[in-house]
């Protein structure tokens, strides 16, 4: 059972708390490249429960800042976006992309526009997404030096969903390896699968064996089962700080992804989600099937979305959720069509972990054996947040963002009866690896 304070102190994500001066050390991923067009709206962006607002200016560039004038707190979202800046429409000063007052028109000449700043936060883009640096330091840290990031752009794809729930429970819910076999394969008998189909060996056994372990990037666990002829399936995942997964739905040769949880304040989280259009994936794969080539019921594809909005939480929501029950399907439940009646395995997730409430209360859980990543996890979270707070001593992967390089997720059969962590090494070495990419030489 995890302790309230360290329950708060987990989940609470706004200036001034614990976790939420973690999150401030690291580049965030805020909103997709193509959300903001030069000159046009601005887009109000909620990050680690701070009101901010987004724009490309004339050239380009992008700016991300506090929403309220420097001036008299007007909101920046109202603001004329023109001419390399964001003009406040209270009093028509003006703003660059790095939050320097370039025009004063309200005051007599000279003004005193050299002495105002917006509260800009540094940004940088990389496949497809702004990032964005919410700490308090002259020059930020490098991005993470994920796989997927290595990759060229065009390789690379890119979704954003809200979740309508603490980012912690959200994230936990990738590393709660457990639950497949049931939320999303509960209805599935294993005789009526080709044992090729990849869901195959998950149902096979339902309560598989783990390994974890702390590692330089965050925790990873290693879920096994003993599939018959000396061999055994492996399902390896990682918790990477300070909200980022990486799942074992794809082959481990190809898997290159990373998976955000991004808090947009304590009861909303945006899902970041980045990976290789060419990796064997169960994006890329067919929908799963039976032997008979019906398709097992609750994979179907494509996430329905509501369209966005421009409120402070209006981005990326999906169209089934709580006010709908997340669509479920009761008769689809009781006839075992789909052992959770809710159809799409991320909208299962979805909807249980926003079932939980905004936030878990964690003195209500009852933990067990097969929860250890959970527990794991957390304690790492919440050491490094204090060391942080305690010694000044900076979390993993923000000065030695190459940690990150050697974290891979996905699953695969192996004879190899190593060690765990010593096959891991192996699948790791004989796996697709991109270049690195020449930008990130300096990182
Ligand atoms: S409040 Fe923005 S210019 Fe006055
Ligand atoms: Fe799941």
């Amino acid at each position: 059972m995890t302790k309230a304070t360290d329950g708060v102190e987990l989940t609470r994500v706004g200036p001034g708390t614990v976790m939420g001066d973690l999150m401030r050390c690291y580049w965030i991923p805020a909103l997709m490249s193509s959300e903001l067009v030069s000159d046009g709206p601005p887009v109000r962006l909620m990050l680690l429960g701070e009101k901010l607002i987004a724009f490309r200016d004339s050239a380009g560039r992008v700016g991300v800042m506090d929403h309220r004038c420097p001036h008299r707190c007007a909101s920046l979202f109202l603001g004329r976006n023109e001419e390399g800046g964001i003009r406040c429409i209270y009093h028509g000063w003006k703003f660059d992309v790095a939050g320097n007052c370039v025009d004063m028109p309200s005051l007599p000449p000279p003004g005193f526009k050299e002495k105002i700043k917006a509260r800009a936060c540094q940004v940088v883009e990389r496949a497809g997404v702004v990032w964005v640096y919410m700490g308090s330091r002259t020059v930020a840290p490098p991005l993470p030096a994920f796989e997927i990031l290595d990759l060229p752009e065009d390789e690379v794809r890119v979704s954003f969903i809200q979740r309508e729930c603490n980012y912690l429970q959200a994230l936990e819910g990738e590393i709660d390896t457990s639950h497949f076999g049931f939320l999303h394969a509960g209805h599935v008998d294993p005789d009526d699968l080709a044992e090729d189909e990849p869901v195959f060996n998950t149902v096979i056994n339902r309560a598989p064996e783990y390994h974890l372990a702390d590692t330089a990037w965050g925790t990873q666990y290693a879920g096994y089962r003993d599939v018959g002829a000396g061999r055994t399936y492996w399902r390896f995942g990682n918790f990477l700080f300070p909200f980022w997964t990486q799942a074992p739905n794809g082959e481990f040769g190809s898997h290159m992804h990373a998976r955000g949880w991004v808090p947009l304040d304590d009861t909303h989280t945006m899902f970041v989600f980045l990976w290789w259009k060419k990796a064997t994936t169960a994006m890329s794969l067919p929908q799963p099937a039976f032997k008979d080539g019906s398709p097992i019921g609750g994979t179907g594809r494509g996430n329905k979305m509501l369209p966005n909005t421009t409120d402070w939480l209006g981005r990326w929501r999906m169209a089934a959720n709580a006010n709908n029950d997340w669509e479920i399907d009761r008769a689809a439940q009781q006839t075992n069509r789909i052992y959770s009646g809710i159809d799409g395995i991320h909208l299962q997730d979805q909807a249980i972990t926003e079932s939980m409430g905004g936030i878990v209360d964690h003195e209500f859980e009852h933990l067990a054996p097969s929860d250890q990543m959970i527990t794991r996890t957390r304690k790492r979270l919440l050491m490094a947040a204090r060391a942080l707070r305690d010694q000044g001593t900076m979390p993993p992967g923000v000065e030695d963002a190459g940690v990150y390089r050697g974290a891979r997720a996905g699953y695969f059969v192996s004879p190899d009866q190593s060690a765990w962590q010593e096959l891991y090494a192996n699948q790791l070495a004989a796996s697709l690896r991109p270049a690195q990419n020449p930008l990130r030489a300096a990182e």
